[in-house]
Formats: C-alpha cells, sequence, structure tokens
C-alpha cells in the first residue's frame, strides 16, 4: 500500500516508492529501502520534504545490536549478571564482530593512507557492539584475541587492543562513557602506522635509530588525522599517549607523570601487552606469564604500578585464550577464570605424549583435583596451529 508522509515520519525499515517533495538540486534514488538511521539524515540533508513509502514493502530492522540487546536482556533474567550469555552462544557472535573489526581497521587505514575523511559512526558502533559482547561474556572475545593471521597483525593488534581495554576498564568497574571511550580509543589508536614505510613497520630485529624515529612518527600521523574527526579531544589525548611513559622518556612530546592521563597509561599496558605476547612473520609471541613480567619490570618507573597489577589481576594468572600444560601431559586452552587463580576451566584438545588432537573436552581444574596446570606454554613450543583447532572446535562462525 502506498502512503504519503514527511521526512519527519521515515524510519528505518520503509520503504520509499518515490520522492514527492525535495528543495534543492542534489539528486536522490527515488525507490529503495531505508536502512538505517543514516540514511533518513542523508535524505533531509538533500533537502526532501514528503515523500511515498510503500507500506508492504518494510522491513523490520533488526541490527545486530538490537538483536543481542534483546538477547542480552532475555538471558539477563536467566542467567547470572556477570555472564548474560554462554561462552558457546558468545563465541558465534564474537566471531562475526571479530572478522567484521578487522575489516573495519582496514577501511580505517585506507582512509587515513589516502588522507580522506572516514564515517566515525562506523568504528563508533562497532566499539559499542564490542562492549556489549564484553558484557555478555568476556571470554569469547579474549579467546579470539589468540586468532592471529601471520599478516594481520596491524588490523588485529588494534582489534585486541580495544578487546582487552573494554574488558580492563569493565574490571575497574568504571562508567559505561568510560568503557566505551576507552575501547573506541584503542581500536583507533595504532592508525598512523599506515604513513609507516613497509619495510619499517614490518622488519625482522631491531630497528636502527634512524628508522625507529621515522617509527615514531606514528603517534602523530594518527592524531593529526584524528584531529580532522570530530572524535572527542580526550580520546585524542589518550592515543597521543599510548607511547608516553611516567619517566619521561616516552614520546612524542615526553610527557612526565602526572600528566599522562589515566586512560593514556591503560592504553599504553594494553599495546604492550598484546604487542608482546602477539605471534609476528618473524617471530612467535610470548607467553603471557613472560609478558607480565615485562609489564612489572617497567613498573614504577614507565609504567602505572597500580595498574599494571589490576591489569594481570584482570587478565588472571592463566589468561583465557591463553595455553596450558597439564600434569597429564595434555596441552589445553583456558577458556573461563575460576575463583581459584591456579585452576581455570580449560578445554584439552592435544595430547603431548601421542603428539595428536584429541576430541576436545571442557575440564573445570577447580573439580577435576587429579589433573593441574603444569606450566604457561606456547602453541610454537610444539608446532601446534592454533588458528585451525579454533576453526574445528572452539569457533562456530
Ligand atoms: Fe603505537
Amino acid at each position: 500500500m502506498l502512503k504519503k508522509i514527511s521526512i519527519n515520519q521515515l524510519k528505518p525499515g520503509m520503504f520509499v516508492h518515490k520522492i514527492v517533495e525535495q528543495k534543492g538540486q542534489l539528486s536522490v534514488k527515488n525507490q529503495g529501502r531505508v536502512t538505517s538511521d543514516a540514511i533518513v539524515d542523508t535524505l533531509k540533508k538533500r533537502g526532501v520534504v514528503s515523500l511515498v513509502i510503500d507500506t508492504s514493502k518494510a522491513f523490520k530492522v533488526a541490527s545486530e545490536q538490537d538483536e543481542s540487546e534483546q538477547e542480552n536482556k532475555k538471558e539477563a533474567v536467566e542467567d547470572t549478571p556477570r555472564k548474560s550469555a554462554s561462552l558457546e552462544s558468545e563465541l558465534v557472535r564474537a566471531t562475526k564482530l571479530h572478522k567484521q573489526g578487522k575489516a573495519i581497521q582496514k577501511l580505517l587505514l585506507n582512509s587515513v593512507k589516502k588522507e580522506q575523511p572516514f564515517d566515525s559512526s562506523i568504528p563508533k558502533a562497532f566499539s559499542q557492539s564490542l562492549v556489549s559482547s564484553i558484557d555478555r561474556n568476556p571470554d569469547a572475545l579474549l579467546c579470539l584475541t589468540k586468532i592471529r593471521e601471520k599478516d594481520d597483525y596491524l588490523l588485529e593488534h588494534s582489534l585486541n587492543v580495544a578487546i582487552l581495554l573494554a574488558n580492563f576498564a569493565r574490571y575497574l568497574g568504571m562508567s559505561e562513557d568510560d568503557v566505551q571511550d576507552l575501547s573506541y580509543a584503542g581500536f583507533l589508536h595504532d592508525l598512523g602506522k599506515i604513513k609507516i614505510p613497509d619495510e619499517i613497520l614490518h622488519k625482522p630485529g631491531r630497528l636502527t635509530d634512524p628508522e625507529m624515529e621515522i617509527m615514531k612518527g606514528h603517534v602523530v600521523h594518527g592524531v593529526d588525522f584524528l584531529k580532522q574527526t570530530e572524535l572527542d579531544v580526550g580520546l585524542i589525548q589518550a592515543i597521543s599517549e599510548h607511547h608516553e611513559r611516567l619517566d619521561g622518556l616516552g614520546y612524542p612530546a615526553g610527557t612526565k607523570g602526572e600528566n599522562i592521563s589515566q586512560a593514556g597509561r591503560m592504553l599504553a599496558i594494553a599495546d604492550m601487552y598484546d604487542a608482546l605476547t602477539a605471534d609476528r612473520v618473524y617471530k612467535a609471541g610470548m607467553s603471557s606469564q613472560k609478558a607480565f613480567s615485562i609489564l612489572m619490570s617497567d613498573a614504577p618507573e614507565r609504567l602505572d604500578l597500580a595498574l599494571v597489577q589490576q591489569f594481570i589481576k584482570c587478565m588472571g594468572v592463566y589468561p583465557v585464550g591463553s595455553l596450558v600444560l597439564l600434569s597429564n601431559e595434555r596441552l589445553a586452552m583456558v577458556v573461563e577464570q575460576t575463583n581459584a587463580p591456579l585452576a581455570p576451566i580449560v578445554k584439552v584438545f592435544y595430547s603431548v605424549r601421542n603428539s595428536h588432537f584429541l576430541e576436545p573436552k571442557d575440564v573445570n581444574l577447580t573439580t577435576e583435583k587429579n589433573v593441574k596446570v603444569s606450566k604457561a606454554v606456547i602453541a610454537a613450543d610444539y608446532n601446534i596451529d592454533v588458528n585451525a583447532f579454533f576453526e574445528r572446535s572452539v569457533s562456530i562462525g
């Protein structure tokens, strides 16, 4: 059925049959579905006053966020408030989100490379979906931070820092807005790296002093670009501080101590942790334990000691997604923390004695008294492809 309405009545989900009245000369496509509020805004900006909609072609707009929010509410009633979704169900959504995050990061980097503005509503909405997933069950995205494609470091690093920061800020009990902001800052913090020549950015091993100077420029490149967007100044400040250190020996400004914001200090910790634990083309990432000890050795002179301690507590002795060797010579992935820091819930998947994969099985080490964690390990020690394992048995999407 055709119905004439004013532009103020137009809502996402409606099907526009034709434009009836329009001020100005900008052409507007006559027919089509309105899929978002942004399209309504565009039509308003282009001077559309009234239009005819076809109510028989209307459809319900159910964005991913709406759906998950509704499910979240449903599940929240049924389950504990901290984890309103099971790991399995959240992994389905988180896997999609993880892929989407990499694709958006790629778009943003391209915009920075070409010095073209980008629509900030896209990464902002993405960060919000990411925080919603952390709220429902942080273990899903935390597991996925261990998925590494060897050539995608640049895309995955910022995504992981956004995940780590959302989880960290939530753990510290920060306000909803602060959690969102920190995660968003994490997602945008390294955009300037696209301006660094590939041979320096991807150089295996140590950079020479002149190369390091060029590399340091990524902070200013990123900040200069973000200043042209409508990004909040507080977020830009945090991003500008992610390589500053309390002793004033960081870069680019050499900002000292109290002058570095709390958000900037948190960003520095999450950035360093992900960089240390990431597998790169030329080297395997280190274990979380080793990364924690490096963070601790940088505090309190360079990093904020209280925040480093809280970060380690928040990640847990054996962080979700990390691999452990069990006392029965089996390898397992940590999938959930428990009240006992040394006895998480793990997914057992590999026999070291027989060098073969096992049918994955969840084991709660607080109740399985005969099995303990012997030590934290990394996949490279056993020549195991964690990504393939994920695809087969953990991730569903
Ligand atoms: Fe950086």
